[in-house]
């Protein structure tokens, strides 16, 4: 039986915009080695990446930034009525993803630079960006503006009802964080990280504490030192952009209803990395005692609804309980 949803008329807009790849040719250049790599890790997420999937809504559902199709094909598993659509910039990652094996024939992989509006107003259920904002931001100068005019565009790609689900660095609530480094290797990597980090040399202190620091330049450190081959890319990356707090008024701003907003430490990187090179520490608000902080969320999934307009006309309807 075919899903009702899937017959709806599917216009894609004509690729008309120069590509990211060519304005950037540097930055996508990671070399066979550094693909192979980038792609693994995409692999090795997958099951965590699956904590987004019970937010997507069947249908029309566009992956913005598919990378190898690690996400493509957990959507594709659940959902094998629904047309999933993966975009991507990357020539070498846009062939890895058309080489996976999917389990049903309901995918359709383009090349298409996602900030642009790739399908007409009111038409998909769902556009998922997973790991990929952060990387739109940053190859884009560390622009906002970008940022908000892709989400914009989102906004107007989704029927009414549809759903945007994001996933990707929460910036942490501002404050001043120690950090201690549990061996050589990890303090050099940070001193190597402050002066290349891409939107701006991270400014810290030498303190008897440890190394003083804002909490959203920990958390870049955090989420980027364990980058061996490709660190001359992550390194150029912004994770961070906005906390789950201010992302959820941006979305607001557009006209979004956010509907989940969740921020959380991925417990392999806790377990496999932090635990064994660095320790945190804040001052205690009252005291001024330096105590053992938590390390910074890595992740965040919010899932915003573009809402249905006749619905909040209707005055005076009852709220049915389930
Ligand atoms: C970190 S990967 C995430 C891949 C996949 N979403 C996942 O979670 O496994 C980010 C992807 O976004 C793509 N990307 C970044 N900027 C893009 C743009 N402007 N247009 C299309 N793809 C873009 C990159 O090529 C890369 O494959």
């Amino acid at each position: 039986m075919k899903n009702k949803q899937t017959e709806k008329k599917t216009s894609i807009l004509p690729l008309t915009d120069m590509l990211l790849k060519e304005k950037n040719p540097e930055i996508y250049n990671r070399g066979e080695e550094g693909f192979n790599i980038y792609a693994s890790s995409m692999d090795a997420s997958q099951q965590e990446k699956a904590r987004i999937i019970p937010f997507i809504r069947p249908g029309l559902v566009a992956e913005m930034g598919c990378g190898n199709g690690a996400v493509l094909e957990l959507i594709s598993n659940t959902f094998p009525q629904s047309q999933v659509f993966g975009f991507d910039i990357s020539d070498t990652l846009l062939q890895m993803s058309a080489d996976r094996k999917y389990k049903n024939s309901n995918v359709t992989i383009i090349k298409k630079d996602v900030r642009e509006k790739i399908f007409e107003d009111d038409t998909l259920d769902t556009i998922v960006y997973c790991s990929t904002l952060h990387e739109i931001y940053s190859y884009s100068g560390y622009n906002k503006h970008t940022l908000k005019q892709t989400l914009k565009n989102a906004y107007d790609m989704l029927a009414p009802g549809g759903r945007l689900v994001i996933r990707d660095g929460p910036k942490p609530e501002d404050e001043l964080l120690y950090l201690r480094f549990k061996n050589q290797k990890t303090e050099e990597k940070f001193k190597k990280f402050s002066e290349e980090f891409g939107p701006y040399n991270i400014y810290y202190e030498e303190t008897g504490e440890g190394f003083k620091l804002r909490s959203s330049d920990a958390m870049e450190f955090l989420s980027k030192y364990i980058y061996e081959k490709n660190w001359v890319i992550e390194v150029k990356e912004q994770f961070a952009i906005y906390t789950p707090a201010q992302y959820a008024k941006e979305l607001e701003n557009i006209g979004f209803k956010v509907i989940h907003n969740e921020s959380y430490l991925i417990e392999w990187l806790k377990k496999t990395h932090y635990e064994k090179d660095i320790e945190v520490y804040r001052k205690n608000k009252d005291t001024g005692a330096v105590e053992i902080a938590p390390y910074p969320d890595s992740t965040m999934i919010i899932v915003a609804e573009k809402p249905i307009k006749a619905m909040s006309k209707l005055k005076n309807a009852y709220e049915v309980q389930p």
